[in-house]
């Protein structure tokens, strides 16, 4: 009897060895090899694009992971405007140009633009508008595309040629510009991250 208390107590000691080496090494694959993190590193601001516009089963895809951003009591503050319309993404590029002082397309020939607005109400309007931002931006490099923040959309919008636009989209209500983000498929190399600043992360444990 002894004996078989020692066998049953030696198998199930070995047992859970085993078991906590088999759970370890899994989350050190998991986290390894986690698709969604390498997408998140991996992503990169892209400044030249190829003239075909992408599929529009990947721009759909892009648009509807931005939708599903957080937003401050759930209250979905953002719209998105998905321009693929060559005359209208090459006037929102000459409105942004102005603003900006400059002669070139700060779109950098990319075909797509998906123009991020906010509700002003809503009190966390620039943080929701932000994250869809960010979803937008991760997902087209999940999708295979690239992309890029674009900035001045709220100078853009609140000048009356953007509130006039926004009209003629049938889009009504007291909406700013957050982000646009600019989609396509690269034609560059992927540029190498810049090193991340030594005191990003603080440890309180
Ligand atoms: C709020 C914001 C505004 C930005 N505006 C522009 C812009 O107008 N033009 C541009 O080329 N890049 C713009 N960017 C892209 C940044 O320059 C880019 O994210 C940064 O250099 C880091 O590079 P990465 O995106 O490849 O990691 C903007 C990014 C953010 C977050």
């Amino acid at each position: 009897m002894r004996t078989a208390m020692k066998i049953s107590i030696v198998i199930s000691a070995a047992f859970m060895i085993l078991t906590a080496a088999c759970s370890q090494k899994q989350n050190e694959i998991s986290v390894e090899m986690n698709p969604a993190i390498e997408v998140l590193k991996t992503r990169r601001s892209i400044r030249a694009y190829e003239e075909r516009m992408p599929e529009k089963v990947l721009i759909d895809q892009v648009v509807e992971a931005g939708t599903y951003a957080p937003t401050g009591m759930g209250k979905q503050s953002p719209i998105i405007v998905a321009i693929t319309d060559k005359t209208v993404r090459d006037r929102l590029s000459k409105l942004n140009a102005d603003i900006a002082g400059t002669e070139s397309d700060p779109f950098y020939g990319a075909p797509v633009v998906l123009v991020v607005l906010a509700d002003r109400n809503c009190p966390t309007y620039i943080y929701d508008g932000s994250l869809v931002m960010g979803n937008l931006l991760n997902a087209a490099h999940a999708a295979g595309l690239g992309s890029c923040w674009i900035h001045r959309a709220k100078e853009v919008f609140d000048t009356e040629e953007g509130k006039d636009l926004l009209r003629q989209w049938g889009i009504d209500g007291d909406y700013e510009g957050i982000g646009n983000c600019i989609l396509g498929y690269s034609a560059q190399e992927t540029p190498t991250p810049a090193p991340r600043k030594s005191n990003y992360v603080y440890h309180v444990d």
